[in-house]
């Protein structure tokens, strides 16, 4: 769990950082687009204008999409934090393990 958590942590950084860093081009491009149209420059912004706002789009989506994924594994979380205490205090867990120990015999 600690590995898939500091590998969702790298990942939200890198797209918010490249998210970020591709914001300038695009918005210098989207004005040399306007004002070079018909113009072999034009010609070559118009190919490298896809890739980068397909980045835009998908490190952009992933953006909006973080808080709600943060919530939806906090919740796990706490779901599972409050079944292990209540578990304990229960004796639940011990009968679990005994019943594990049961089923492997
Ligand atoms: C194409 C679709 C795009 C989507 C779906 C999108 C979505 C988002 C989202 C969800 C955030 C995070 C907001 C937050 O932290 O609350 C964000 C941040 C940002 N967006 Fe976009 N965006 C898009 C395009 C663009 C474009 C075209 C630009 C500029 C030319 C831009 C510039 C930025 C900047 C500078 C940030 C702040 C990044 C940071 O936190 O360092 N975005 N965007």
């Amino acid at each position: 769990m600690e590995l898939v958590n500091s590998m969702m942590k790298t990942l939200n950084q890198w797209s918010r950082k490249i998210h970020r860093w591709l914001a300038l081009p695009f918005a210098l491009m989207v004005i040399a687009l306007l004002l070079a149209r018909d113009t072999s420059v034009g010609m070559a912004l118009q190919r490298v204008q896809p890739p980068i706002m397909l980045a835009m789009v998908l490190t952009g989506g992933y953006l909006f999409l973080l808080p709600y994924l943060s919530k939806m594994q906090r919740g796990r979380r706490t779901a599972a934090n409050a079944r292990q205490r209540t578990d304990a205090v229960t004796g639940r867990s011990e009968l679990r393990s005994m019943r594990e120990a049961e089923k492997t015999r």
